[in-house]
């Protein structure tokens, strides 16, 4: 029996849509198509409907295959029943790049339309960098206004049924609001209990624009079970009074403030697991335990692992 998954509503501009809270993150290092497209059918399986790609992920096309199949095989009835988020990567964020960008992650996705298409960085990469870690000197400044009147035209052409950003701090999102003719609808950051946005989160909350957390386990950050560090001693203690893990603290943490989030696991057993958060909740004393823990500093994810002058001179330009 497919789980229930509780759903947010996020406004495109001009209608509203439902959003499952929880989405399955597909990055990963190597992308091994076979393991992503089973793991997809697995998620499909067990209630997932929300799908987190992105070009630079490498996992559009494997998605692409799990959702022809889930359809073929009676799975689901259709794509309309699915979620489906992608990114403009940075190589691509220039004008003329971004049309023949979106029909690409729609070739490799085989679908016609996207539900939300972002900009994946504020930050325009150029050449042929497609891969991590980028050169410093192949990093430029993005004209977001060029750029995000294209993504309307994605939107406006039905390519995709909403646009947003993703990693935009305040300053940029307030950029971006200044011109935009429909404004962003998500801004998708790293968020979880080690580093929490909450003025990001306000902000976002001010303006209508939904957050949606990736690496809400905190990624390659995350030392579930293993690690002696107080952060994390602290979210394995309520997880073992609550009978939870410490990955399930962390994702119903992330789903009380009222976000999306979309964790990465292709292990059939850690999917349901991390479906399994929607029926018990944290103590006011657990809230409080858990927005008292020391928090990451800088914007750059924690999946990024670049030489500190590289981080300095992103940080710059988002
Ligand atoms: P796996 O795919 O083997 O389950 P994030 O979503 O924060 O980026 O974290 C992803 C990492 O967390 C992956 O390494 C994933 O590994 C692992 N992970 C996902 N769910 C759980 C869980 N419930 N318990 C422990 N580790 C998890």
């Amino acid at each position: 029996m497919a789980a229930n998954v509780p759903k947010v509503t996020i406004s495109n501009g001009s209608q509203t849509m439902p959003l499952p809270v929880i989405g399955l993150g597909t990055a990963t290092q190597p992308q091994v198509a076979e393991t992503t497209k089973s793991a997809v059918l697995d998620a499909i399986g067990i209630g997932y409907r929300h799908f987190d790609t992105a070009f630079i992920y490498g996992s559009e096309q494997p998605l692409g295959e799990a959702i022809a199949e889930a359809i073929k095989t009676g799975l689901i009835k259709s794509r309309d029943e699915l979620f489906i988020t992608s990114k403009l990567w940075c190589t691509f964020a220039s004008p003329e790049l971004v049309l023949p960008a979106i029909k690409t992650s729609l070739k490799n996705l085989q679908l016609d339309y996207l539900d939300l298409f972002l900009v994946h960085w504020p930050l325009k990469i150029s050449g042929e960098v497609k891969r991590l870690p980028i050169p410093k000197e192949t990093i430029f400044p993005i004209d977001i206004k060029a750029v995000w009147e294209v993504m309307e035209e994605c939107q406006n052409l039905g390519l995709t049924k909403a646009i947003g950003v993703s990693n935009f701090s305040t300053r940029r999102l307030d950029e971006l609001l200044s011109f935009a003719k429909i404004p962003p609808s998500v801004n998708q950051v790293e968020m979880n209990p080690l580093w929490q946005q909450k003025d990001l989160r306000e902000f976002c909350k001010a303006k209508g624009i939904h957050i949606t957390a990736y690496s809400p386990l905190g990624s390659k950050g995350a030392k579930w079970g293993d690690s002696e560090s107080l952060e994390y001693k602290v979210l394995e203690e309520i997880a073992k009074a609550k009978g939870k893990t410490a990955a399930q603290v962390s994702l119903r943490w992330v789903y009380e403030q009222g976000v999306s989030f979309v964790p990465k696991s292709f292990n059939k057993d850690r999917l349901k697991q991390n479906l399994d958060i929607f029926d018990w909740s944290l103590t006011e004393e657990e809230l409080n335990k858990i927005s008292k823990l020391p928090q990451r500093r800088g914007i750059l994810p924690s999946t990024m692992m670049e030489p500190s002058d590289l981080v300095r001179e992103i940080e710059a330009e988002i």
